[in-house]
């Protein structure tokens, strides 16, 4: 973290979990515990069907509400698909982008990732856009030269006065789901790198204003260690944030004096 150039985020993404009825439940035992942290921001992302109870369940918190992806078309023929626009104007914070999931289930892929980061920027939301490399990329030596890519991709055709509203997260994917986390060393070299590629792009003041979460299992124990990286400026966790407690052990981690 480095608290002085830019925000730490700590963020859950739900994924396909939790029926409003088990939301409801998640908010009325985490507001308590919450409080109000002073050094980071708080974001759920959850799945679409709940998004508008959610922001009315946390209206008062320090709970800002994300959505899992969004299309990049502002409206038209796209059946089942929710646009940045209909996000915004409910209230939506945050929109992950190119999550692994997406990209592996959805064919959601470098060019539509692209699109949506201009279609959530242009709509007032801030993209969490995920980028990570898989084992065998990784075992074959090209996890940088992957990232650069995916990372260059995303901001394609985004004006320097928007970039700083990019949230990047890398999540490995090897790291997803399986109770393997990347070392706090790994993390923070690939999160280094992603800021190293944004300032080739963009200069020095505009990188150090990003926010680059880590996320694969993340968890109260590993969080701290984590954090304490100079490029790690938060977390973007699934199974850990299911959980009101753990969640809450995460957010302590990041609110240390
Ligand atoms: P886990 O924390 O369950 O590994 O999931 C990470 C993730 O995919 C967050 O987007």
């Amino acid at each position: 973290m480095n608290r002085r150039y830019r925000k730490t985020i700590i963020a859950g993404n739900w994924k396909m979990n939790k029926t409003l009825t088990e939301t409801k439940a998640f908010a009325e035992e985490f507001k308590p515990i919450l409080g109000r942290p002073k050094w980071c921001d708080i974001v759920l992302c959850v799945p679409a069907v709940n998004l508008h109870s959610a922001i009315r369940m946390f209206k008062d918190s320090r709970v800002s509400i994300g959505a899992e992806t969004c299309h990049y078309e502002e409206n038209g023929a796209f059946t089942g698909e929710v646009s940045a626009q209909m996000l915004k104007d409910i209230g939506v914070k945050y929109v992950i982008i190119g999550h692994s999931e997406r990209r592996q289930y959805y064919n959601e892929t470098d060019f539509t990732v692209n699109k949506k980061v201009i279609s959530a920027l242009n709509a007032g939301l801030r993209p969490i856009v995920c980028v990570g490399e898989s084992l065998e990329q990784r075992e074959l030596g090209v996890t940088m030269d992957l990232i650069t890519y995916q990372v260059k991709c995303a901001l394609a055709n985004i004006p320097i006065e928007k970039v700083r509203h990019v949230v990047f997260a890398y999540e490995p994917i090897w790291a997803i789901g399986t109770g393997k986390t990347a070392t706090a060393e790994e993390a923070q070299e690939v999160c280094e790198g992603i800021r190293t590629v944004i300032r080739k792009l963009y200069g020095a003041r505009v990188a150090r204003a990003v926010t680059i979460q880590y996320g694969g299992s993340m968890n109260a124990k590993n969080a701290a260690e984590l954090l304490a990286q100079p490029d790690i400026d938060g977390g973007l966790i699934g199974g850990a944030s299911l959980k009101p407690d753990q969640f809450m052990q995460i957010i302590n981690a990041a609110n240390q004096d």
